[in-house]
């Protein structure tokens, strides 16, 4: 049976870095206040001209670095995203030839929102136990500085860009050990961006709009059952598992669901303090940050979960 592992990860995030004080100065909110709501203290923004595919890139080159692998091996790119940097081609095809990957290898992106890198990696998985693949990179990328109000502190307070990015390698033994996924177009309209290009012009918002109470209590209560469903679909224990990695939106959904689950914290990768909410990148860049301060060590199990727009959530359950 074809297996696949993680063979490396990497991440990046941008020079320039907001802090809630420096925000504080354009919009009417305070460090106070956005501490005790999110547990966010500084978020980092992409440069003028600087893309997706560029933080992409960075993470991808580091990835590839820490599992020794070159770009000319890869087989297959998944880009997760919500912010491309153009309606098509999608970014895994720029990011490719900025690579300078192998023309022929597959490329493509997966649009989940924050639950985006789950999605991504569950597919690149099926694939490489399926297909004629050795060496995957999946990427999560994301620029929400360009589709927030910055006038609107009940949202732009709340989000930042980064990359994070790994790569999947075959394996004789298991690495990716399982995963679900799910949705429910039903809550479209709690967290979007609902405008659209039309005839040469942008038709309704381009900016992000949330219902914040909503999107909390849903985000509460699924990832609370897909730690369970998801440790039951592989026979393991909440004991068991050595990590919990987040989708990092905000500390207090983060802590709600480990008390849900009678988690230690200690057992939960927390980087939102340091980047805010980077939607499809929050996981990849957590799981990076935390494999290169020594925290998650090989052989260790993982469990990250994602949640976002659509709405969406799901997770995948490794042994690093
Ligand atoms: N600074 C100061 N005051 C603010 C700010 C701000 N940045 N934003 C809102 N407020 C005010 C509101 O106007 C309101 O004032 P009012 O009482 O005078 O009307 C007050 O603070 C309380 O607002 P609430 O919405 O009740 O605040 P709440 O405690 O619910 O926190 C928050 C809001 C942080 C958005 C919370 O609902 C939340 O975390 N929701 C989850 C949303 C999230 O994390 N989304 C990320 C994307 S989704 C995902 O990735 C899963």
């Amino acid at each position: 049976m074809t297996h696949t592992r993680i063979a490396g990860t990497g991440s990046y995030l941008p020079a320039r870095v907001l802090s809630n004080e420096e925000l504080s100065r354009t919009v009417d909110t305070s460090d106070e206040w956005i501490v005790s709501r999110t547990g966010i203290r500084q978020r980092h923004v992409a440069a003028e001209g600087e893309l997706t595919s560029d933080l992409a890139l960075n993470a991808a080159r580091q990835a590839l670095q820490a599992a020794g692998i070159e770009a000319s091996q890869l087989d297959l790119i998944v880009v997760a995203t919500t912010t491309p940097d153009m309606i098509f081609p999608s970014t895994a095809c720029i990011l490719q030839a900025k690579l300078g990957a192998r023309a022929g290898a597959a490329a493509f992106d997966v649009q989940a929102v924050c639950s985006g890198f789950v999605y991504a990696l569950t597919t690149a998985d099926a694939l490489m136990r399926t297909g004629d693949y050795r060496h995957a990179l999946v990427v999560g990328a994301e620029v929400y500085s360009r589709i927030l109000d910055w006038q609107d502190r009940s949202t732009c307070v709340l989000f930042g860009d980064g990359a994070g990015a790994l790569v999947l390698s075959r394996s004789d033994s298991p690495g990716i050990l399982g995963a679900k996924l799910h949705a429910d177009g039903r809550y479209t309209g709690i967290l979007s961006v609902p405008g659209s290009v039309r005839n040469g012009k942008v038709c309704g918002s381009p900016f992000l709009e949330m219902d914040g109470n909503a999107v909390f209590k849903l985000a509460v209560k699924v990832l609370g059952e897909l730690v369970d469903e998801t440790l039951a679909a592989h026979g393991m224990a909440r004991g068991e598992l050595d990590w919990l990695i987040p989708h990092q939106a905000n500390i207090r959904i983060i802590q709600a669901t480990a008390r849900r689950l009678g988690m230690s914290m200690e057992k939960v990768i927390v980087t939102v303090d340091r980047h805010a909410n980077t939607s499809a990148a929050s996981i990849p860049l957590a799981l990076d940050l935390a494999v290169r301060d020594g925290r998650i060590r090989r052989g260790q199990s993982i469990l990250m979960q994602g949640v976002g727009g659509g709405f969406t959530w799901g997770a995948v359950l490794a042994r690093l």
